[in-house]
């Protein structure tokens, strides 16, 4: 196994999850669907949205308090904020910028990542870069999506696949053996149409035509992104046991990007491991994009499944399309 001698860790995690719950049979008063389609062709079986009231950073917000209180920590003893997010509150600011304003902090640096639903495992191999170097001593990294917001809820290929939640982590270097030993990570951009949200950028500036044409929402070629998916996530995952000087049979958990059962079945297959040791919550959110590593995390450690020692392989695939994958001794 790969002994590196310097090493981040997850100091803590805290997540958020919106109360209002959408279950399959719910859609199924809203688009021409099934709970049987739907369960057999993802897995999902509820999902939740967030109030219409509710940003982004109002749920990264209640996920980074979590954190910081779990880390027993003040907000002003972080020295930045990064996040994960596909869908800000606006523009600009960033998401990062409105939750330094409300957790009451100034000064210190804040900024926004995009890696589609990629987002929390490109920001934990940023935040490495950045303590290791000495630029930063203690990160928050808080991944968040709102896909309610950006669905066409009338698009059954779709509205049936999204939810949304925040994780957080507090990020320090390691005074000991746990901490993220190795990661791996990847973009091919010649196939971002895939998976697109093509209005309000510059491509196509927000008008009466884009609303027409609807092109403020999610558009997905379901079909091939899942393809891509499934070989990505799969040699991705592969490529950091790898690295990380690990054989496939020392792996405890698997934690795949929660965007459909079919696709984390195949890459717990690839890595050959047993189902209970692949980490499964996209029966109850759906695809919440950045959120559903850290969200699934967070879970397996609350249910006093990961013992000291452990070593979690985390995958994700997303727009872009991005892929990477983190191995953690926990
Ligand atoms: O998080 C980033 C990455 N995202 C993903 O990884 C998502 C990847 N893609 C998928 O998970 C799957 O492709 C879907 C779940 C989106 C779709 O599953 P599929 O097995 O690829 O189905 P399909 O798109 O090939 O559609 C099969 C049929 C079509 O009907 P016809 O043309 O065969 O008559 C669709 O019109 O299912 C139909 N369909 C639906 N039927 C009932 C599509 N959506 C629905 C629906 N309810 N909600």
């Amino acid at each position: 196994m790969v002994n590196k001698d310097r090493k981040i860790k997850i100091k803590s995690i805290g997540i958020y999850l919106p109360e209002k719950i959408l279950t399959n049979a719910d859609l199924e008063k809203m688009v021409d669907t099934s709970d049987e389609w739907i369960t057999t062709r993802t897995g999902i079986k509820e999902r939740r949205i967030a109030a219409d009231s509710q940003t982004s950073s109002d749920l990264g917000v209640a996920a980074a308090k979590m954190a910081l209180e779990k880390a027993n920590l003040k907000a002003e003893e972080v020295d930045l904020i990064l996040v994960a997010t596909n869908t800000p509150d606006t523009i600009f600011p960033s998401t990062a910028s409105w939750i330094q304003r409300k957790l009451g902090i100034k000064e210190i640096p804040a900024f926004d990542l995009q890696a589609g639903c990629t987002g929390a495992l490109y920001g934990l191999v940023v935040a490495e870069g950045l303590i290791l170097s000495g630029t930063c001593r203690r990160i928050l990294l808080v991944a968040v999506d709102i896909l309610s917001k950006i669905t066409n809820w009338e698009d059954r290929s779709t509205c049936v696949l999204f939810g949304d939640g925040a994780g957080a982590f507090i990020l320090e270097e390691s005074q000991d053996q746990s901490g993220l030993i190795s990661h791996f990570w990847g973009a091919d951009g010649s196939l971002g149409e895939l998976l697109i949200l093509p209005g309000g950028g510059t491509l196509h500036p927000a008008n009466e035509m884009t609303i027409r044409e609807k092109l403020h929402y999610i558009r997905m070629k379901g079909n091939d992104v899942f393809k891509h998916a499934v070989k990505r996530m799969g040699e991705a995952a592969l490529e950091a046991v790898k690295k990380a000087g690990l054989e496939k049979d020392q792996v405890d958990y698997l934690i795949p990007h929660q965007a459909n059962l079919r696709i984390i079945d195949a890459t717990g297959a690839r890595l050959g491991l047993l189902k209970e040791r692949i980490v499964v919550n996209v029966d109850k959110y759906g695809n919440m994009s950045v959120a559903t590593i850290p969200v699934a995390l967070y879970e397996l450690e609350n249910e006093g499944r990961l013992k000291s020692g452990d070593i979690v392989v985390m995958v994700a695939f997303g727009a872009g399309f991005t892929w990477a994958s983190a191995v953690y001794r926990w």
